[in-house]
């Protein structure tokens, strides 16, 4: 949930522009995999440090991340995703391996009006699920076999979209987590960045939104239009407000 904080002079207006709430999901269950390339040693949303690209990470889509921008409730959690089937290709593909990874989540897939990390709470990406995580692929961490294929059928490798299943695991099963250069947040970041090792959802453990806190729209891609009404709404009424201020005489 999220409460989105508007400037105090607009709290008295009737619309709402920033109603959106963040996704709430299970600790378990089905998503959607991507992958996108994440060069290593950069710093993605969160602020981890550079030296988690060594291992298996993920950018969550916004709506779950809990953040439009920086750091939000997902960062530095661990999970184990498991691929089930690839659908986009004609048949689908099921392979006949169990592939898993545990990754840790350090970096934010935008919300867009399409595309898989589109999931609101108003309905989920085109695959029908909410959660899409996003893997930073190719990863030196992880075999370039990783995707099972088969180029015999098919005549490419790289599915593009899996079916996966996900659980929220201990961060302790990461494979970054024995090394402490890994782990937390960069320094200079400072307020910036929030990347706990092992994160357990308890408030003394995990981020808060950094939209959040610093009242940042929750949903700024996919309400733009709504938005932009929004904002004209709101500079007609400072007008109203102003103007005979202005005109009023001294
Ligand atoms: C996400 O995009 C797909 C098309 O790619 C669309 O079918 C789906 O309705 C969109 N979901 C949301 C919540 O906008
Ligand atoms: C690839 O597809 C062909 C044709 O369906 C099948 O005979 C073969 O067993 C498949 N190989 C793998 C590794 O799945
Ligand atoms: C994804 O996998 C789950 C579990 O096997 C299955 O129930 C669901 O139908 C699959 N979704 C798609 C779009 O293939
Ligand atoms: C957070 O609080 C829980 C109890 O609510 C406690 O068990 C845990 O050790 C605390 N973690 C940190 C990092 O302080």
């Amino acid at each position: 949930m999220s409460l989105c904080i508007r400037p105090i002079i607009f709290l008295f207006l009737p619309l709402f522009v920033c109603a959106t709430q963040w996704l709430q999901y299970p600790a378990s269950g089905i998503a959607t995999m991507t992958h996108y390339t994440l060069p290593e040693n950069d710093i993605a949303s969160c602020g981890c440090t550079a030296e988690s690209t060594h291992y298996p990470t993920a950018a969550l889509n916004q709506m779950a991340f809990g953040s439009s921008t920086a750091f939000g409730p997902a960062c530095g959690r661990c999970f184990k995703l498991t691929l089930l089937n690839t659908f986009l290709s004609n048949p689908p593909f099921y392979p006949t391996v169990t592939k898993s990874l545990v990754v840790k989540v350090t970096d934010l897939c935008p919300l867009s009006k399409t595309g898989w990390c589109n999931g609101t709470v108003s309905g989920p990406n085109a695959a029908g699920n909410y959660l899409n995580f996003d893997l930073a692929f190719p990863s030196s961490s992880i075999p370039s076999n990783f995707f099972p294929s088969n180029v015999t059928l098919y005549g490419y490798t790289d599915f593009g979209v899996w079916n996966i299943s996900y659980q929220s695991v201990s961060c302790s099963s990461w494979s970054g987590f024995k090394n402490a250069a890994a782990l937390g947040s960069v320094p200079s970041l400072a307020d910036g960045a929030c990347c706990p090792a092992n994160p357990t959802g308890s408030s003394n453990d995990t981020c808060t939104s950094f939209s959040d806190k610093n009242g940042v729209p929750p949903n700024t891609a996919s309400s733009a239009a709504t938005r932009q009404f929004g904002v004209s709404v709101e500079l007609a009424w400072i007008a109203t407000l102003l103007i005979p201020l202005m005109y009023s005489p001294h």
